[in-house]
């Protein structure tokens, strides 16, 4: 699968308003648009390539993978990761499963997301947990939007009836992201796990397809 996703947006007035492939408009100019429904030619627009994961991401996935574990606002994962591990890790995945990685445009990965296993009883078989990691430098960028756009309309072609997330509640851009694509809060598991020696609550937040 090979998607490119919101290119040249901004090279034209007379482009459309969003991306032809997923309906997306980047921040910058949805927000131009709301004000005057012009698309202004010397504006930037961030754009990215998105496609599957290969076993040749595998390094620039752990890098951002083990940004997200340091950081310690996006999982409870303290375990930091190798490139080897996650080429094995993408070799295990099901179609149904995929990872999918955002390219900046020097083709640069700067985010991958995943749809993963919520439960391996075949009566969760709709529901999928997600991942969004992006890379410290590329954070409140929009990448993290076009992910989650994308892994909500391949969870549709794939037959599964929610997506379904844990998140910390000081996690300001997670929350942001997913309050903003519909994801609603469940409930929250008070003291759910212990980080460097303080316990933790998580949110979990569901959004149904
Ligand atoms: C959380 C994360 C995935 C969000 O992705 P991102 O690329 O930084 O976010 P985006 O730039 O796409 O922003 C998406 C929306 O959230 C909002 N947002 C992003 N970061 C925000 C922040 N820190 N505070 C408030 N709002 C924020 C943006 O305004 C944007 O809204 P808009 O599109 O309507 O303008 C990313 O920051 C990240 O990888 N963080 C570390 C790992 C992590 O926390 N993963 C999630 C685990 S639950």
């Amino acid at each position: 699968m090979l998607v490119i996703h919101c290119t040249s947006v901004a090279a034209s007035i007379a482009v459309a308003k969003t991306c032809e492939i997923c309906g997306h408009a980047s921040r910058k100019n949805r927000s131009l648009w709301n004000m005057s429904g012009i698309i202004f030619p010397f504006m930037t627009t961030l754009a990215y390539r998105l496609r599957l994961a290969a076993a040749s991401d595998a390094e620039a996935i752990c890098r951002i993978y083990n940004q997200g574990i340091e950081d310690r606002i996006a999982t409870l994962e303290t375990e930091l990761r190798t490139p080897d591990e996650r080429r094995q890790w993408l070799a295990n995945r099901r179609p149904r499963h995929p990872v999918i990685v955002a390219e900046n445009g020097s083709g640069d990965i700067t985010a991958w997301a995943s749809l993963n296993v919520f439960n391996a009883r075949e009566a969760y078989r709709f529901v999928a947990d997600i991942s969004v990691y992006v890379e410290r430098g590329w954070r409140g960028k929009g990448a993290g939007r076009v992910l989650l756009e994308k892994l909500v309309e391949l969870g549709r072609q794939h037959g599964f009836h929610k997506l379904v997330l844990s998140a910390f509640p000081f996690n300001a851009g997670g929350m942001a992201l997913y309050e903003k694509l519909g994801f609603r809060t469940v409930g929250t598991y008070r003291e759910q796990g212990q980080l460097d020696g303080k316990w933790v609550d998580t949110i979990i937040m569901e959004k149904l397809l």
